[in-house]
């Protein structure tokens, strides 16, 4: 069962945005725009992400104007029943405002004639930057329509602002409606993980030929059996060495007994993605060299969890992790002590990047890679500088986000053995990542991704089952 949000929602985060935009501010609003994909087929449509956090509209060629006294319109597709007959239901201005609680709303092919009006009098425009090409264009073709008209009284706007800016500190907290449905699409891409490794091992034990679209096909079955609309990335089902490559995407290599696969795998719900890593033996046992690498990915993901509770930095889960995985290194022999030194000489001169060489979270909401500044708005001036150890390069830090209870990240935490002279033959080819999204809370962090198993054990149990 999907979750209804109420439309007084979309009214609220309406109201507060209108709040932050000066009450001569004006807000242009855009959904995404519909694509061709080849001659006239389009890509599935998926509305913009800001677009839809102000209004749950999913139409196409729909935009939203917000002014700073609180009065919203909505421009969308005209009742056409011709195209209705094509392409199906359209709202249409006429049922808008009922709808959708916005003030007043016009047919999308108004916009022309309409923002010219709506900007006239207003100090500053505000829309979300480098997102919809084109659409700085328009609005400067929208301001010169104004000017036209300022020898007879009226004012033209002479600010422009990033509407990103407000909408990106709006989105990074999420509120419950937006938790619940986020927990919901966990929720499903658990059981599509737990489906995908339980035919895995039946396919192994049946002696079938195994690929990596069969796992991807459960994946899908799972994710649309829940009513989530498409998977919120191209999902990653990589079989063996393919596990190495940090953005394979699921293809025709043959699963085989003995290697490990690595899925990392999310359902979009209703606007919100879910993100969610699992690695696991395609015949359902680890052998010994997989499980000790396991072992050493999931206690750094248990570090970085321990780290992750409200009042922490954004770097801190990381930092946890990086610890866990330099003194692993070393104990495993991937690195070798003789040559990397100790532990922190590890992390220093950055030598686990070898094996680890990405972040070990981002944030996560109606974008996969959700928008939010990664940096303390409060202290963005206190800038400091390092030299980097492997490039030479000067780094520009400034201090890292402090984590809220309703923001939403991922802890994923991985290993990336590419077979190199040096490192032990038995480690050769495995990739290993562990990903869960975790909700902050005021005493740490509510892990919602949990609903499929992370432990070895319980991982051999359920593909036994
Ligand atoms: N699936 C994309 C990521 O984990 O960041
Ligand atoms: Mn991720
Ligand atoms: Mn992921």
């Amino acid at each position: 069962m999907n979750i209804t949000v109420p439309a007084a929602v979309y009214a609220q985060r309406r109201a507060r945005l209108a709040d932050q935009l000066g009450r001569d501010g004006i807000a242009i609003i855009p959904t995404a725009p519909e694509r061709q994909r080849n001659r006239d087929s389009d890509f599935l449509f998926r509305h913009d992400s800001y677009f839809y956090y102000l209004t749950g509209f999913t139409e196409p060629n729909a935009c939203l104007v917000i002014s700073g006294d609180g009065r919203t319109t909505l421009f969308c597709q005209p009742k056409d029943l011709e195209r209705e007959i094509w392409d199906g239901y359209r709202l249409g201005p006429a049922a808008a405002p009922a709808a959708l609680g916005v003030d007043a709303a016009h047919a999308s092919g108004d916009l022309d004639t309409q923002l010219p009006r709506l900007l006239e009098n207003r100090v500053c425009v505000w829309y979300p930057f480098a997102i919809h090409s084109g659409l700085a264009a328009r609005v400067e073709g929208w301001l010169n329509a104004v000017r036209a008209r300022v020898r007879y009284g009226a004012l033209c706007p002479a600010e422009q602002n990033d509407l990103c800016t407000l909408l990106d500190e709006m989105r990074l907290v999420k509120d419950a409606h937006e938790q619940a449905i986020m927990r919901r699409a966990s929720q499903i891409s658990a059981g599509a993980h737990i489906r995908a490794m339980q035919r895995s091992a039946r396919m192994l034990r049946a002696g079938e030929d195994m690929r990596e679209y069969h796992l991807d096909a459960e994946l899908l079955h799972e994710f649309r059996q829940h009513g989530s609309q498409y998977p919120a990335y191209g999902s990653i089902v990589a079989a063996g060495a393919n596990a190495c490559v940090l953005h394979y995407r699921a293809d025709t290599a043959p699963v085989r007994d003995g290697e490990l696969v690595l899925i990392d795998a999310g359902c979009e719900l209703d606007g919100y993605a879910s993100d969610i890593t699992r690695t696991f033996p395609a015949n359902g046992r680890f052998t010994g060299p997989q499980r000790a690498l396991y072992g050493l990915v999931l206690a750094s993901q248990e570090a970085a969890v321990a780290a992750t509770r409200a009042g922490a930095r954004f770097t801190d889960p990381h930092d946890a992790t990086v610890a866990v995985l330099a003194q692993g290194m070393l104990d495993l022999g991937l690195l070798d002590r003789n040559k990397a030194g100790t532990a922190q000489d590890v992390i220093d001169q950055r030598a686990y990047f070898q094996f680890y060489m990405h972040r070990t979270g981002h944030w996560l909401g109606m974008d996969v890679h959700d928008c939010g500044s990664y940096v303390e708005p409060g202290e963005v001036g206190q800038v400091s500088q390092r030299k980097d150890p492997l490039s030479g390069e000067m780094i520009t830090n400034r201090p890292s986000r402090v984590l809220r209870p309703g923001m939403v990240l991922t802890i994923e935490p991985g290993l990336y053995v590419r077979a190199a002279a040096g490192v032990p033959e038995a480690f050769h080819n495995i990739g290993i990542r562990i990903e869960d999204d975790a909700i902050i809370t005021e005493s740490g962090c509510e892990l919602i991704t949990r609903g499929v198993p992370v432990k070895a054990d319980e991982i051999e149990a359920l593909m036994r089952a």
